[in-house]
């Protein structure tokens, strides 16, 4: 199925050297296995190096390439700073970041601990500014190009209840992403955005929507093309704004959802649930004839 197919041409990224922080897993891994047949070399990140290792592992054999796995907490600065010094240590000049690590929890706000809400800041926001200001500078003083991919969500503009910490912290990484677009182009730097809508994952989706409630609140029924995202869609939207094929693109922010967000956003969107009885019975009442 096309769907599932990847649309860049082989060896688009060859030569780059990309980083995915949270790429151990989930749609992580996803965009990083294209990025590696794409021809790039990866560094994957995330607090658990056995996970990171594994599939390293895994990705080398099916795709070849050069994966190296870094533990590496978003949150701490010190961590940061080793894993791009470790980062540049294996591969010379890094070309790409991708700002994907991320941590949600779906509660009413008001049962958030202080702690649990700012872990999600921590994580998202922090994080995001922490590893983009640690690549940032030493582009800029090394004199290097450099490309930011971060991955925002549709809530980002509208916010959300139940994902307030979550809401807030990508609003303040699509800020980033604008404002960061511009002041840092004149170093050759570009930073884009994509906002996912539902595209399952094994982890994040069992937890954020834990037994039953992935049923009831299936998210494909919210979607209008009827259905949720394949990862290779989101991987080759990805992979193109990583790619010098996407040079002009700069501080955008590209939606990739279904048109699930504008659905609820449109006042009357809902009106798909009237059957074609009740429009016929409308139509009628205003005497036109059927
Ligand atoms: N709902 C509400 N609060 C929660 C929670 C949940 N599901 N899970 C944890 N918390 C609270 C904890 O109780 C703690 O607060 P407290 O100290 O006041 O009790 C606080 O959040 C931090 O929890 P802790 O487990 O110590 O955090 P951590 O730093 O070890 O891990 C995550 C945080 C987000 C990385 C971890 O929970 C996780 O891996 N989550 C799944 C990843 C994820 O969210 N992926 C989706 C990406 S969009």
């Amino acid at each position: 199925m096309i769907l599932a197919e990847g649309m860049l041409k082989p060896g688009a990224l060859k030569g780059k050297n990309i980083i995915v922080t949270g790429g151990g897993t989930g749609l992580g891994r996803s965009m990083g296995e294209y990025f590696l047949e794409l021809g790039a070399n990866l560094v994957i990140t995330s607090r658990k190096l056995d996970v990171l290792q594994e599939t390293a592992k895994e990705m080398m054999v099916v795709k070849g390439g050069k994966v190296i796995p870094l533990a590496c907490d978003v949150r701490e600065i010190d961590q940061v700073e080793a894993m791009w010094k470790d980062a540049t240590d294996h591969l010379g000049q890094i070309h790409v970041v991708l700002n994907n690590a991320a941590g949600n929890f779906i509660s009413p706000t008001e049962r958030l601990s202080t702690n649990a809400f700012n872990t999600v800041l921590d994580i998202v926001l922090k994080g995001t500014s922490q590893v983009t200001l640690t690549a940032g500078k030493d582009w800029i003083a090394k004199k290097q190009t450099g490309i930011f991919l971060n991955i925002v969500t549709t809530y980002a503009w509208t916010g959300s209840g139940y994902v307030v910490p979550s809401a807030a912290a990508k609003a303040g990484v699509l800020a980033l992403t604008r404002s960061l677009a511009v002041e840092w182009a004149k170093y050759g730097i570009r930073s884009n955005a994509i906002a996912p809508g539902p595209f399952p994952t094994e982890g994040a989706w069992s937890r954020l929507l834990p037994g039953d409630l992935l049923k009831k609140f299936d998210p494909a029924k919210k979607v209008p093309v009827g259905r949720v995202g394949e990862h290779q869609e989101l991987a080759n939207l990805a992979a193109y704004l990583v790619s010098d094929y996407s040079s002009y693109v700069n501080g955008e922010v590209m939606t990739i959802d279904g048109g699930e967000w504008l659905k609820g956003a449109g006042e009357f969107n809902n009106l798909d649930q009237i059957p074609e009885e009740m429009w016929d019975m409308m139509d009628a009442s205003r005497g036109k004839k059927a």
